[in-house]
C-alpha cells in the first residue's frame, strides 16, 4: 500500500500562512495534528463518508467535519432541501416560514422542552443559555467542567488563553467531572448566586480518554439544580443526534431546563438551536439577541430535511452499530500486534488510546499511518461516525488499520 503525500496542501498552506494568521486557524489548524506532515490540510471535494484532498488522495473520514456532517457528505435529499429554500430566497428582510416549521418539529422531537431559538454556531447558543440564566435567576455564577468545552466566548476559554482576562472568568467556577462533592461544594460556597451548571452529556477532553457519567450523577446534579434553583444548561453540541433522537439527556435519564444543539443539526449547513423549557420563556424573549445571517432559510431547510431523515432511520442506532464494529474490529486487530487499544466514549463518537505507550508517540504514529493509507484518523480528539459509513468502509479501515498496525511494529519493534 502507497503512502499519501501532500505537495499541495503543503504548498497552499505556505500561501495561507501569507495572509491568514496562523494559515489555518481554530479547530482545523494543523497544530495538534502529529506529525502534521503526515495530514492533508485542503479539501476539494467529498461524498458520503469519504473526501479528497487537493493532491487527490482519497479519506474515509473518521471527523465528519467534527460532528457537522452526520448523513454522508451531499446528501442529495438534504442538499435538495436547502436549494428549494434558496431558489425561494435565502437571507430575506423578515424571517422564513420555514422557521416556524422546523421550529414546531424540534419541540414536538426532542424532550423535555417547550421553545426554540436559532442562531448558527454552538458557541452563540451556550453564551444565549447563560445569560437567559442569569437573567431568570438574578444570579452571577457559573458552574462548568474544568476541561470542558463550549465555544471560544472569553469566559469559555480556559483562563490564561491569549486575549482574555482574568475578570472574564471572575463568575466561573470549574469543577471536576464526575465529582458530585465538587458541584455541591461550589454551591455551598456561593449560596443563593449560582445561575447555571452547564456540562456535555458526557466528558469529551482532547489528549485524554472520555468518560461516561457514572451511575447517578446526572439524576443527583438535576435534583441538586432544582432544590437550589440553579438551570441546568445541556451542551449537547456535539453529542446531539448521536446519541438519541429526542436529546442526549434521554440517553442518560435527565432533565435539563435549557439544550444547546448544532453540529450534526443540519448535515453541513450553518445552524444552532437553543431549546428549553416553558419556565425560561419569558426571559428568553426579553433578552436581545440576534446575528446578521440567523434568518436565512437554507440551513432551516437543511435541518429540517436532516432531523426528518435521521429520525426516520434511526440515525443514532446506525451510528452507534457502525461504530461498535469498526472498534471491535480495531481492538481485535491491535491484539494481534500485542497492543491495547483502549476505546472510551460512546462508539458514534469514540476516543482512541493504544496504551502501551503514555507518551502517546506509538498512538499518534498509528494513527498518521493510518491517515497516510486512506483512513483519516486524529491522535487527540474523539471520532465521529455517520450514517454514510457502510461496511465495505469499515472492511476498508481495517485493512488500512492492519498496514498501519505493520509499520508501527516494524517501527518500534518490542520497545512498546
Ligand atoms: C461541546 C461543544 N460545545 C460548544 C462548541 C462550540 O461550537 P461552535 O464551534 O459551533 O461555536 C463545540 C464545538 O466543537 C463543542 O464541541
Amino acid at each position: 500500500m502507497e503512502t499519501y503525500q501532500y505537495p499541495k496542501s503543503q504548498e497552499l498552506f505556505k500561501r495561507a500562512a501569507g495572509v491568514i494568521p496562523c494559515g489555518i486557524y481554530g479547530h482545523y489548524s494543523p497544530a495538534p495534528l502529529v506529525p502534521a506532515t503526515s495530514y492533508p490540510f485542503y479539501t476539494s471535494r467529498a461524498e458520503g463518508a469519504r473526501f479528497w484532498d487537493v493532491d487527490g488522495n482519497e479519506f474515509i473520514d473518521y471527523m465528519c467535519a467534527y460532528g457537522p456532517m452526520v448523513l454522508g457528505y451531499n446528501h442529495p435529499q438534504i442538499d435538495k432541501a436547502a436549494m428549494d429554500q434558496i431558489k425561494k430566497g435565502n437571507c430575506t428582510t423578515g424571517a422564513p416560514g420555514v422557521m416556524v416549521e422546523l421550529a414546531e418539529y424540534m419541540v414536538d422531537l426532542i424532550s423535555g422542552v417547550d421553545w426554540v431559538s436559532f442562531a448558527k454556531n454552538g458557541g452563540d447558543m451556550t453564551n444565549y443559555a447563560t445569560m437567559i440564566a442569569r437573567d431568570a435567576t438574578g444570579r452571577k455564577k457559573t458552574i462548568m467542567i474544568r476541561g470542558g468545552y463550549h465555544g471560544v466566548s472569553p469566559w469559555m476559554q480556559a483562563p490564561g488563553h491569549h486575549g482574555t482576562m482574568e475578570d472574564d472568568s471572575k463568575n466561573i467556577i470549574r469543577v471536576k467531572w464526575n465529582n458530585f462533592a465538587d458541584i455541591e461544594r461550589a454551591v455551598d460556597e456561593n449560596p443563593d448566586n449560582i445561575a447555571s451548571f452547564i456540562a456535555t452529556p458526557y466528558y469529551v477532553p482532547a489528549f485524554e480518554d472520555n468518560e461516561l457519567p457514572e451511575d447517578g450523577y446526572w439524576k443527583k446534579v438535576e435534583a441538586l439544580c432544582r432544590k437550589k434553583g440553579i438551570v441546568l444548561i445541556l451542551d449537547d453540541i456535539r453529542h446531539g443526534f448521536r446519541l438519541d433522537m429526542r436529546g442526549s439527556h434521554r440517553y442518560f435519564g435527565f432533565e435539563p431546563d435549557l439544550i444547546c444543539f448544532c453540529k450534526a443539526i443540519a448535515n453541513g449547513y450553518p445552524i444552532s438551536a437553543l431549546m428549553g423549557t416553558s419556565a425560561l420563556k419569558e426571559s428568553t424573549a426579553r433578552i436581545f439577541y440576534t446575528g446578521s445571517y440567523w434568518f436565512q432559510s437554507e440551513p432551516m431547510g437543511a435541518a429540517l430535511a436532516t432531523l426528518k431523515e435521521l429520525k426516520k432511520i434511526d440515525g443514532p442506532k446506525i451510528m452507534q452499530e457502525t461504530g461498535k464494529k469498526l472498534m471491535d474490529g480495531l481492538v481485535d486487530l491491535a491484539k494481534t500486534y500485542g497492543y491495547d487499544l483502549k476505546v472510551s466514549g460512546i462508539p458514534s463518537m469514540p476516543y482512541l488510546r493504544i496504551t502501551n505507550d503514555e507518551s502517546l508517540m506509538l498512538h499518534q504514529d498509528w494513527c498518521a499511518e493510518c491517515t497516510m493509507r486512506g483512513a483519516y484518523f486524529t491522535s487527540h480528539h474523539n471520532w465521529f461516525i455517520s450514517t454514510a459509513h457502510e461496511d465495505k468502509d469499515i472492511q476498508k479501515t481495517l485493512e488500512i488499520a492492519d498496514e498501519a498496525f505493520k509499520a508501527v511494529k516494524k517501527k518500534y519493534g518490542d520497545r512498546f
